[in-house]
C-alpha cells in the first residue's frame, strides 16, 4: 500500500499550514543514529522506507540506553502532541509509520516489564489495601538523591542542565496522562479530571503548570520554546517521556497510565520543596521557583486523589487492572531513578575532576 505522502499533495498542504500558523513550533529533531536518520528522511523529505529493514534496526537497539531508539520513538509520539513545523500533520495516522512505531513499542514495553518485574511482584503480592501498598512503594523506593543534591550543592550550570532536561516533559506537563481520561468511567475519571484541571491552571492561564514552568525557564535565562532542548536529552530522560506516551496512547495500558500518574503525583511534593531551596540558594529570582512552590502544595493533595480516588477506585471497579496499575507506578520510579542517577553521576564526576 502506498503511504499518503506519495500523492504529491503533502508539500502543498505543508506550505499552507506554515503560512497559517502563528506560533513557530519545533522542527523534527536531528537524528542520533541510523533508525532516526531513516525516520527523519521519511517524515521530512519523502525518502521511501523499507519497513523490514527498519524493523531489523529496531531489534538491534537496547531500548533503555540507546538514544537513537528513544529519540525515534519520541519523534513518532510527538506527532500526537505539538507536531513539527517541517512535518505534515497527516503523518500522525499513517499506517506504515504506526506499524514501525508498534515495533518500537513492543521492544520498549518488554524492556519496561523486565525493568519493573521485581518491584511489581513484591507490591502485588504484599498484604493490605492497594492504596497503602502504592504509598509504601513510592515512599520506600530507593532513588538517587538528586533533589537533595540540588538543594545543597548543585552549581548554577547543573541547575540549568536539570531544567533543560525537565523542559521536554514539563512544557507539556499532564498531557500524556490526559489521554487516559476517555478510557476511564465514573469516579476514577472524575478524580483524574479534578487533578488535571489543576495541572491546566484551574481556569487561569497564568497558573497552567506548563506555562509556569515556561516562566521558570525564562527567569533562568533559558529558552521556553517547547522542544528547544530535546537534542541534548539522554536516552534515559527520553524514556521517561516515552513511557508516559506509551501508557497514555493505548487503552489496554490504561491501568499503567494511572499508576504512572499516581507515582508522579506522589513523588513530587518533597523534591519540589528542595528545588525551591536550590533555586533560592543559587540566587535565581522568585518567579523561577514559583512552579516548584506550586507543586509543594498542589501535589500533597493530588497524591491522595491519584492513589485513592483514581488507582484504588479503578482497581475496585476492574480488579484485573491492579497489576498494570502497579506496573505503571513502578516504571515511573525506575525510569526517574535511571535518569536522575545518570545526571547525578555526571555531576559528581565533574565535581571530583574539579577538586582533584
Ligand atoms: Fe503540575
Ligand atoms: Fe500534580
Amino acid at each position: 500500500m502506498q503511504p499518503p505522502h506519495r500523492s504529491g499533495e503533502r508539500f502543498v498542504d505543508l506550505t499552507r499550514r506554515r503560512a497559517l500558523r502563528k506560533v513557530v513550533g519545533m522542527q523534527a529533531p536531528s537524528p542520533r543514529g541510523p533508525l532516526g536518520t531513516l525516520v527523519h528522511g521519511w517524515l521530512t523529505r519523502d525518502v521511501a522506507v523499507d519497513l523490514a529493514s527498519a524493523r531489523a534496526l529496531v531489534a538491534s537497539h537496547d531500548p533503555l540506553t540507546d538514544p537513537d531508539f528513544q529519540l525515534t520513538l519520541w519523534t513518532l509520539y510527538e506527532l500526537h502532541y505539538a507536531g513539527f513545523d517541517d512535518v505534515d500533520d497527516r503523518w500522525e495516522w499513517d499506517p506504515s509509520l504506526l506499524e514501525l512505531r508498534a515495533s518500537l513499542e513492543d521492544v520498549f514495553e518488554r524492556a519496561l516489564r523486565e525493568l519493573a518485574a521485581e518491584t511489581v511482584r513484591a507490591t502485588v503480592s504484599a498484604d493490605g489495601a492497594l492504596a497503602d501498598r502504592l504509598f509504601e512503594l513510592t515512599t520506600t523506593f530507593e532513588a538517587p538523591p538528586l533533589s537533595r543534591y540540588v538543594q545543597r550543592r548543585a552549581t548554577r550550570e547543573q541547575m540549568l542542565e536539570l531544567l533543560r532536561h525537565r523542559s521536554v516533559y514539563t512544557l507539556k506537563e499532564a498531557d500524556p496522562h490526559t489521554f487516559a481520561i476517555p478510557r476511564l468511567t465514573g469516579g476514577p475519571k472524575v478524580a483524574l479530571v479534578e487533578v488535571q484541571y489543576d495541572e491546566y491552571g484551574a481556569g487561569r492561564a497564568e497558573r497552567h503548570h506548563a506555562r509556569m514552568f515556561a516562566d521558570t525557564l525564562s527567569a533562568c535565562g533559558l529558552s521556553a520554546q517547547y522542544g528547544a532542548y530535546v537534542d541534548e536529552l539522554p536516552a534515559s530522560s527520553l524514556a521517561v517521556n516515552n513511557a508516559m506516551s506509551l501508557f497514555g496512547l493505548h487503552r489496554r495500558l490504561r491501568g499503567a497510565a494511572v499508576g504512572h500518574f499516581a507515582a508522579v503525583e506522589s513523588t513530587s511534593a518533597m523534591p519540589s520543596r528542595r528545588y525551591v531551596d536550590g533555586l533560592t540558594r543559587l540566587g535565581f529570582p522568585p518567579v523561577a521557583a514559583a512552579y516548584y512552590d506550586e507543586h509543594v502544595v498542589a501535589d500533597s493533595a493530588h497524591e491522595q486523589l491519584a492513589v485513592r480516588d483514581v488507582c484504588a477506585a479503578l482497581a475496585d471497579a476492574e480488579p484485573a487492572l491492579e497489576t498494570d496499575i502497579v506496573f505503571g507506578a513502578a516504571v515511573c520510579l525506575h525510569l526517574d531513578a535511571l535518569a536522575a542517577g545518570e545526571l547525578l553521576d555526571s555531576w559528581t564526576e565533574t565535581d571530583k575532576a574539579l577538586t582533584a
